[in-house]
């Protein structure tokens, strides 16, 4: 036999044996993960940490889409289920035996109709819609404004006629979403342009969003129970702190130029890695809007800025939902501003005890975003989004408004 000759038989039954390989191991194949094989799923990770998972999916994370469905739709489809645009046609919420639609009628005379197919935002303030047709995603016109319990036109969209062709990109999903399929990505003009592969979607924000691809963890520890130390899993307790806060600060900063998909994202990972620097942001945090954009508020904020070893973790807890519980975000600040020691409050009107229920509205006030608004119907002007800014600092016209409240 040549040498050539050996080489290439060598080849063959090389190829022979992992082909071979393939096949023997796809039976024995759980996995069905759209993400990869080194992906868990979260399921998997509740028969060791039910603690954590069962407080988990009452999160705004774990709900931030969904597919869509009259439990997951917070808007009514009936009484309250009609918005006028401003050249007559009416976009009514319909609840058909086919499923839940937004149809478009001038007159009587239907237009336009789509099916809600994706819930996006959990429903703490407002959510938007998205439908499925040849291959893309879209948005629909409507969204549901859940303060003003309304449905309302979505934020940027024009007042005057039903847009129904909002293409929505990657980047939406990569922070409301844990996977997307992406089938290609082409040009169109100047335009980037992405179709998608149909149900490849993980909903919400899962385990392995913040703590990275999971499958070798969850093997090690199957097979070796008596193993109490976590094995091949980062320990988010031993990152530095930038580390730790870029793991929020991912979805958190505001959507800058990608440099490769948020879905790459594992812990220990930079922020920078995954967006060009951005020199366009107002140099002062004041002018920051207070929508997605907790990540420079904060670092912008005296607390941080004055202490080592400060990150998002101090005060939330990543995997419970704490929503409006002010007194306990209010212990939280007091691990630092104790009230028997010189850092506490300086306002000497109201007693400590008055001051430790809730430093929050005071300090952090919720602030009207200036980039999310929704027009509601019948109202001329839009309605700004309001939130909690992350700018911790004294705001004297919010505690007037407190005190007025006290007396
Ligand atoms: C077969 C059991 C098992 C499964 C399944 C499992 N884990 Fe773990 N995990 C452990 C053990 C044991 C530890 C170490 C003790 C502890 O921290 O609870 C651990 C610790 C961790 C830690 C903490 C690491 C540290 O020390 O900071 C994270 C994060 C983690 N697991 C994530 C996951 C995720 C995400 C999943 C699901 C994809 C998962 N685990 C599934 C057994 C498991
Ligand atoms: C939004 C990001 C995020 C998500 C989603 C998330 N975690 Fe965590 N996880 C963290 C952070 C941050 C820490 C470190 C917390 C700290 O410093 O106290 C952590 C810590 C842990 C730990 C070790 C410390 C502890 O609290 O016991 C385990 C175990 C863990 N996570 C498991 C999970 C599992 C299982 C899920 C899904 C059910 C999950 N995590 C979802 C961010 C996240
Ligand atoms: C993959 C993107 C992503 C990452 C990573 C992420 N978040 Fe979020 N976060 C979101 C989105 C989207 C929402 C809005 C959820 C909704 O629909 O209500 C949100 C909401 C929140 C809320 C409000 C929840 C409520 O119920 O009021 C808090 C607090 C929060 N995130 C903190 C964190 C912290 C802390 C981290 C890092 C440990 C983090 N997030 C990492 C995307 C992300
Ligand atoms: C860079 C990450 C990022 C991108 C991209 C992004 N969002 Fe969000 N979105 C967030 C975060 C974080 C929040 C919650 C905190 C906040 O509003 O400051 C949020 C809030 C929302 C909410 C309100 C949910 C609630 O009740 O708080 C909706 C609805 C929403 N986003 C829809 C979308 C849609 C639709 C797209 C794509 C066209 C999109 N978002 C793109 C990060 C993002
Ligand atoms: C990890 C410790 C820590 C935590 C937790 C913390 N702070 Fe601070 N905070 C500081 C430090 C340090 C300073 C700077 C004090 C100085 O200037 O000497 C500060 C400053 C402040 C200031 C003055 C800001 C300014 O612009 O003058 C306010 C107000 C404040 N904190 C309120 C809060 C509130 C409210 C919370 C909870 C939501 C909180 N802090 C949580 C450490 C902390
Ligand atoms: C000093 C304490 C503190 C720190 C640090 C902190 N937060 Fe918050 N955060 C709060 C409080 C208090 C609220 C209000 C909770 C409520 O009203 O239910 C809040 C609310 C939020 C919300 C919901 C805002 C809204 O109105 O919808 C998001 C999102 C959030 N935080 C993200 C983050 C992220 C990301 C980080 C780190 C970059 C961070 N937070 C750091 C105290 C803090
Ligand atoms: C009713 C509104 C209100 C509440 C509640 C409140 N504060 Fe204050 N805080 C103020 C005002 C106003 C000042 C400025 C007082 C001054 O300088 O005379 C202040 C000052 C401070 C300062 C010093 C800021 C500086 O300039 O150095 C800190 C720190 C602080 N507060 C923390 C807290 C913490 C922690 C809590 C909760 C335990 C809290 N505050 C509750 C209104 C409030």
């Amino acid at each position: 036999m040549s040498r050539r000759q050996f080489y290439v038989t060598v080849l063959i039954t090389s190829c022979i044996f992992i082909f071979s390989q393939c096949f023997r191991k796809a039976p024995e194949k759980v996995n069905t993960d759209v993400r990869g094989e080194q992906f868990a799923g979260a399921a998997t990770c509740i028969s060791c940490h039910k603690q954590i998972y069962d407080a988990y999916v009452a999160t705004g994370h774990y709900n931030t889409s969904a597919p869509a469905s009259e439990k997951s739709i917070k808007g009514p489809f009936t009484g309250d289920n009609i918005f006028s645009y401003s050249n007559g046609t009416r976009v009514v919420m319909e609840a058909r035996d086919s499923g839940l639609f937004q149809a478009a009628y001038t007159d009587s005379t239907l237009q336009e109709v789509h099916r809600f197919d994706i819930t996006m935002g959990s429903g703490r303030k407002a959510q938007s819609f998205l439908y499925w047709q040849a291959d893309r995603y879209f948005q629909l016109p409507l969204s549901y404004f859940v303060p003003a319990h309304s449905w309302a036109n979505s934020p940027g969209f024009p007042p005057s006629y039903p847009k129904f062709d909002r293409m929505i990109p990657s980047t939406c999903f990569g922070c409301h979403s844990s996977a997307v399929g992406i089938k290609e990505v082409h040009m169109e003009g100047r335009r980037l342009s992405e179709s998608f592969e149909k149900n490849q979607l993980v909903y919400g924000i899962d385990c392995e969003r913040c703590h990275g691809p999971a499958a070798d963890h969850v093997a090690f520890h199957r097979e070796h129970p008596q193993e109490k130390t976590a094995m091949h899993m980062t320990r988010v307790k031993m990152l530095k702190n930038q580390q730790r806060l870029d793991m929020c600060a991912l979805c958190h900063s505001g959507l800058g130029t990608p440099q490769k998909p948020a879905f790459d994202y594992k812990p220990g990972d930079a922020l920078s890695d995954y967006f060009f620097p951005d020199f366009t942001r107002p140099t002062r945090a004041a002018d920051l809007d207070v929508h997605g954009k907790q990540y420079q508020l904060f670092t912008a904020s005296r607390c941080f800025v004055k202490s080592d070893e400060m990150n998002c973790s101090s005060c939330h807890n990543p995997h419970n939902n704490e929503r409006d519980q002010l007194a306990t975000f209010s212990r939280r600040c007091m691990a630092c501003h104790q009230p028997a020691g010189p850092a506490f409050c300086k306002l000497k009107s109201l007693s400590a005890s008055v001051l430790e229920k809730n430093c929050i509205d005071c300090h952090m006030p919720v602030l009207p975003s200036g980039s999310i608004t929704l027009l509601t119907d019948g109202q001329t002007r839009a309605t700004p989004d309001s939130m909690r800014t992350h700018l911790i600092t004294v705001y004297p016209e919010e505690v007037k408004k407190i005190l007025a409240r006290f007396k």
